[in-house]
């Protein structure tokens, strides 16, 4: 089930959520437990990374009970390109924190053998007990990580071709079409819909349109952030600007 919660702008959207993350981080590691934690990339999370670098220097929340799993990387790009989502984390939040770097998790775009790398990303994530809290953002294609569509419900980590709409709109950031990598290498939809919790954050009119389909829509892999209907714990985190079409 998706529940939704307005919020009045980006600030307090990530305020919010990283409270969360803080309060399950404090509790779980007074008895001693790790948290595991799903991450994203794109331009939507980072408020709430600048949230969690503001709360780990001014309140002290400390980060080394915490385990990473992110959700993608793009294909063929390796931890120095300045594109590449291991450099995109690694600048906006894991080198401000005290998380131990083999605590981190990110599939790795330059793996020779990719089936065997998701293999290995999907066994490390159940070696851990599964993700406690899952970070989310949505593609205009209605994809989650990189889940274009069609992503079936029982998808897991594997290898995906980049839908030439995801192309354009990540051009931004490559400066250039041609730049962008074809494929990426993603938790599937199941591997997502395993995590405890799911926290998706969405802002803006251009997601208007996907989040109504993502939660009025039938679930189908046509339009692969549908599934989450079909998590228990769901919530979107919007403003009125992504929520304006519900
Ligand atoms: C990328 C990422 C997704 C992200 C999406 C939206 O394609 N793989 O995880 O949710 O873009 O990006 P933005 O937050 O910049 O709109």
């Amino acid at each position: 089930m998706i529940s939704t919660r307005l919020h009045p702008d980006k600030q307090t959207a990530a305020q919010a959520i990283a409270g969360e993350i803080a309060d399950l981080i404090e509790i779980r590691s007074k008895s001693g437990k790790t948290t595991v934690l799903g991450l994203a990339t794109g331009s939507t999370p980072l408020p709430l990374y600048a949230e969690l670098i503001r709360l780990h220097r001014a309140e002290k929340l400390s980060f080394r009970s915490v385990i990473t799993f992110n959700l993608d990387e793009y294909a063929g790009l390796g931890p120095s390109h300045p594109q590449s989502y291991r450099f995109f984390m690694e600048e906006n939040l894991f080198r401000h924190l005290d998380i131990p770097a083999g605590n981190i998790h990110i599939p790795d775009g330059l793996s020779k053998d990719a089936a065997k790398n998701c293999a290995d990303y999907e066994a490390a994530i159940r070696a851990v007990g599964g993700i406690d809290l899952q970070i989310l953002g949505i593609g205009r294609t209605g994809h989650i990580g990189f889940n274009e569509p069609p992503s079936a419900a029982d998808t897991r980590t594997r290898w995906v071709h980049l839908d030439e709409v995801t192309r354009r709109d990540n051009s931004v950031f490559f400066g250039d079409l041609a730049q962008v990598p074809q494929g990426a290498l993603t938790m599937g939809v199941a591997t997502i819909l395993e995590a405890r919790r799911v926290e998706l954050i969405a802002f803006g009119e251009a997601k208007a349109d996907i989040v109504h389909r993502a939660m009025k829509e039938a679930p189908s892999a046509a339009c692969p952030a549908t599934w989450l209907q079909q998590h228990p714990r769901c919530t979107f985190h919007l403003d009125a600007a992504a929520a304006k079409a519900l």
